[in-house]
């Protein structure tokens, strides 16, 4: 039995896009609804989470998990440019007050990935107004943040800053073939001024700790590689834990590895056990993440806010997530600062372009939105109950 530190937050993670339905003022909308659209499925009515938020934070609560993180949906709150909508910003009012009456911790991401189309069309991070835009979202979205103790501003600005060519016609090519193009950097630069402008605005306007979560891949290098991986991580990655040494706290979010040779990253080798995702099965992932990050921002309270597996098996999910639970409490016990894990994702939901990547702690009927707990749901919530982790996993009934 592995006990974790008390007060460690157990949790579960959502984004707004991926879960709610029909965000039509989003920028992602705009893209998998534009004729002939390169992204394969539509989000559609997602999980209907938009209307159905009340079941999943009741679930959340009977599972026995004490935290929840959601985002809110810019492109809602604020439609048209300087336009906010006062019946949006009530609706995420009432979700951080359904949590805080059932007991359960909100954590609110103010931006995960989607922009208002409006913000996009403007050249988006790269457009003259990007930081008065978002520094003006921040302040507006303040209002509704009373009593909220951990904001997130940015969710995998890395991401972000690789994910711009997508809007881009003429750069589309690079995604379709499969390979992640590197961040812009400028973009990057951007990304980060934004959140140390975001994260002053917080804390003249409310009393919440501030953080951005970033995506962490695990760079492995090869055998003589040990170069290329340092300047391959940099852009991709330790930049982004760099700009966070003076945050509250950092969102360590990992999954996977890949490893870097000296002409960049490798192909997961032939016969490695992969997930729904293509990913490698590597539950060790967040781990690592974990220490890398304490490495490169020492001190800094770190909280995963991200860790899963897309399967469709849920036996191979207790199994991944008792192996990165394990990793995590092995960065704890070499003095890692971890406050809490937060597993991806509550509900299967709206993997950017595709369903078929399950993640979800609770399954979700596509046509009748019913909601069913996994196994793996209850697993979680006894090990958040207990505070600690039984070695090996429980047997399941
Ligand atoms: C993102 C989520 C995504 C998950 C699994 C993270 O990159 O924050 O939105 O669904 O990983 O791919």
């Amino acid at each position: 039995m592995t006990t974790f530190p008390t007060g460690f937050q157990w949790g579960a993670s959502t984004a707004a896009h991926q879960i709610e339905g029909n965000n039509l003022n989003s920028d992602f909308w705009a893209l998998e609804n534009a004729p002939n659209s390169f992204i394969p499925e539509r989000s559609g009515d997602a999980c209907d989470s938009y209307h159905r938020w009340p079941t999943d934070l009741d679930l959340l609560a009977e599972t026995g998990l004490g935290a929840y993180r959601f985002s809110l949906d810019w492109s809602r709150i604020e439609p048209s440019e300087g336009n906010f909508s006062r019946a949006e910003l009530a609706h995420y009012r009432r979700i951080i007050d359904g949590c805080v009456q059932r007991g359960i911790t909100p954590i609110v991401t103010l931006h995960h990935f989607t922009h208002p189309r409006w913000f996009t069309d403007q050249g988006g991070w790269s457009g003259p107004n990007a930081l008065v835009y978002f520094d003006r979202f921040v302040r507006v979205a303040s209002s509704i943040l009373d009593g909220v103790a951990d904001v997130v501003t940015i969710n995998e600005p890395n991401m972000v800053a690789m994910m711009v060519n997508m809007f881009k016609e003429e750069r589309r090519n690079e995604l379709v073939a499969g390979a992640m193009p590197p961040p812009d950097q400028q973009v990057s630069e951007i990304l980060a001024e934004a959140h140390g402008r975001a994260r002053e605005i917080l804390h003249q306007e409310t009393d919440a700790r501030v953080g951005w979560t970033i995506a962490n891949q695990n760079f492995q290098a090869a055998p003589g590689a040990e170069e290329e991986t340092k300047a391959w991580a940099w852009s991709r990655e330790d930049f982004f834990i760099e700009a966070a040494r003076s945050d509250d706290f950092i969102g360590v979010q990992a999954y996977t590895r890949v490893r870097i040779g000296k002409d960049g990253a490798l192909p997961i080798p032939d016969g490695a056990r992969t997930t729904l995702t293509g990913w490698e099965y590597y539950p060790p992932a967040i781990g690592h993440a974990l220490r890398h990050t304490a490495e490169i921002a020492p001190g800094i309270p770190l909280l995963v806010t991200e860790n899963g597996i897309a399967t469709s098996d849920d036996d191979e999910r207790i199994a991944y997530t008792h192996g990165a639970l394990s990793s995590v409490a092995e960065a704890i016990s070499e003095g890692v600062p971890v406050r809490g894990y937060l597993h991806w994702s509550w509900l299967d939901n709206y993997e950017w372009g595709s369903y078929l990547p399950t993640f979800g702690l609770v399954a979700v009927d596509r046509e009748s939105f019913v909601r069913s707990p996994r196994r793996s749901a209850t697993w979680l919530g006894a090990i958040s109950r207990a505070n600690a982790l039984q070695d090996p996993p429980a047997k399941l009934a």
